[in-house]
């Protein structure tokens, strides 16, 4: 226990050097600066820049978490696709209110969204789901997401009968597949520094227009 504790002090964390963040030289829409970001991002070798924690709200009023792909970002929101009979996409149904969090730790940066998740057209969630390769699809079809495991031979069957199903019916797609679209209220941008004097900017919607605020390290 106690090496383990030795072990975490000598980690290193937010080491740098980074890039410059200047908060007085951004866009007025947080998505515009959000893109810039990721452009960024992929431009210094970020690993999985799309990998983001999706944060929802269970029915007893507790948080849960879990990572995903970000699908999509466009002028109205940041999109991400799920089964909405997952343990998540029930969590929606009751509670839509979600945070999604990216950390791209070899540029510092972090971001984090705070909104609403609602479920975009079928159309373009079949788009979604057909995009997916052939196994993704397959076991989207089976459609057991997040519920108990009791035999991995069980998944095994079912992801043949699904394949084979699939041989016939090529464009088939899971009718619970779903493409949501989050519409933020709060984004907020945080350049880390390695002296610990991070840089902080909120985007703030207030009477249907982004504020910007800096916040403190
Ligand atoms: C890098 C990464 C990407 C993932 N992408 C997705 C995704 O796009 N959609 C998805 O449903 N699950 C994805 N998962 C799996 C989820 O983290 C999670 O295990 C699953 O969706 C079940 O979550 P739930 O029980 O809260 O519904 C991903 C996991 C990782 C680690």
């Amino acid at each position: 226990m106690k090496d383990i504790q030795k072990l975490l002090r000598n980690l290193k964390s937010l080491e740098g050097p980074y890039l410059k963040f200047d908060p007085k030289n951004v866009p007025s829409n947080p998505i515009e600066l959000f893109q810039e970001w990721f452009h960024i991002a992929i431009k210094n070798g970020v690993h999985e820049p799309h990998a983001m924690t999706l944060s929802t709200i269970n029915k007893l009023g507790h948080p849960d978490a879990r990572v995903l792909i970000l699908k999509d970002i466009d002028e109205d929101g940041w999109y991400f696709a799920s089964s909405s009979n997952s343990m998540k996409g029930q969590q929606l149904k009751v509670t839509p209110n979600v945070s999604l969090t990216f950390y791209w730790s070899l540029i510092g940066r972090q971001v984090r969204i705070r909104g609403t998740s609602l479920k975009v057209g079928k159309e373009r969630s079949a788009k979604d789901f057909l995009e997916r390769g052939k196994l993704a699809r397959a076991i989207a079809l089976v459609g057991k997401q997040s519920k108990v495991l009791a035999d991995s031979k069980e998944l095994d069957e079912l992801l043949i009968k699904q394949m084979e199903r699939m041989k016939s019916e090529a464009d088939i797609v899971d009718p619970h597949w779903c493409l949501y679209k989050v519409t933020a209220s709060e984004v907020e941008f945080w350049q880390g520094d390695r002296e610990r004097k991070h840089t902080r900017l909120l985007y703030r919607k207030e009477n249907n227009k982004w504020i910007q605020e800096l916040l403190w390290p």
